[in-house]
């Protein structure tokens, strides 16, 4: 069943087009990578789909199970199920992790949950992701290093259980063995229900999720899709031979 469906997207930035006609749908069950050089427009994908103010819509559609995204406000784009992971993750003071974690659950999930099986799914995931039962205890993000913020980001997205999930990046700066410990998160969770964007400039992680797909976008266009392999094949031949295409 189709979730997200990109048509003919064409989004600006204070007064610069940026986004010149992306077309992407992604199916519960895959998992995505987009990859592409600096600047050629994958963030600002991100932000659009997010409802970040700064960015408009200037044409196009972007629907989410048949209903079009871009009326909802960005909260409700989450309370139906789709997540985005942020390139740089903000810093919130005075609010405690797993005290986030546990409002912003119950006011997205439907079903209730007690505090104490919120503590022990939340502690299974903190296994999974290596990090230490401390962890959720502290300010979101603030004092967090570049991986942990990224391993945050992951943990949301596990405690959330979105349908569709947008990863800006949640690959760089990690270490080898956060790589693999987020990489397996993703994997935990790829199942018929739920579908990935994974932004990324790197082969390493797609080794491990081995993607359904791989799109490359070249100056706000997707300008080529492929298989896991077009993913090597990028990595052998650089972006230059695309650019023509843009
Ligand atoms: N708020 C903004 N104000 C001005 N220009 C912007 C803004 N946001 C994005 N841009 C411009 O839009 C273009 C695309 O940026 P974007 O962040 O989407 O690229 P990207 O593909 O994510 O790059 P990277 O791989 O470096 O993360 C860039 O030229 C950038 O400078
Ligand atoms: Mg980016």
């Amino acid at each position: 069943m189709t979730a997200l469906e990109i048509k003919d997207l064409h989004a600006s930035v204070d007064g610069k087009m940026i986004l010149k006609g992306v077309n992407l749908t992604i199916r519960k069950g895959e998992i995505h990578a987009l990859m592409g050089p600096n600047g050629s427009g994958k963030s600002t994908l991100s932000n659009v789909l997010l409802g970040h103010p700064r960015y408009k819509v200037e044409s196009g559609e972007i629907t989410f199970n048949g209903k079009n995204l871009l009326e909802l406000k960005p909260y409700e784009r989450a309370q139906v199920g789709l997540f985005l992971a942020f390139q740089y993750p903000m810093e919130i003071q005075g609010v405690s992790f797993a005290h986030f974690l546990f409002s912003a659950y119950r006011k997205f999930q439907s079903a209730p949950i007690t505090p104490t099986d919120f503590k022990k799914m939340l502690e299974e995931k903190l296994a999974v992701l290596d990090l230490d039962k401390s962890f959720v205890d502290r300010y979101l993000n603030v004092g967090f290093s570049g991986g942990e913020k990224k391993r945050a980001e992951v943990l949301q997205m596990m405690m959330f259980k979105p349908q569709i999930a947008i990863l800006d990046e949640t690959d760089s700066g990690l270490d080898i063995d956060s790589l693999k410990a987020v990489a397996t998160a993703i994997k935990s969770m790829h199942n018929k229900d739920f579908g990935a964007l994974v932004v990324t400039h790197y082969q390493r992680i797609l080794n491990y999720l081995q993607p359904d797909y791989v799109h490359v976008m070249v100056d706000g266009k997707i300008v080529i899709s492929g298989g896991k392999e077009l993913a090597s094949e990028l990595e052998q031949k650089g972006y230059n031979w695309l650019q023509q295409e843009a």
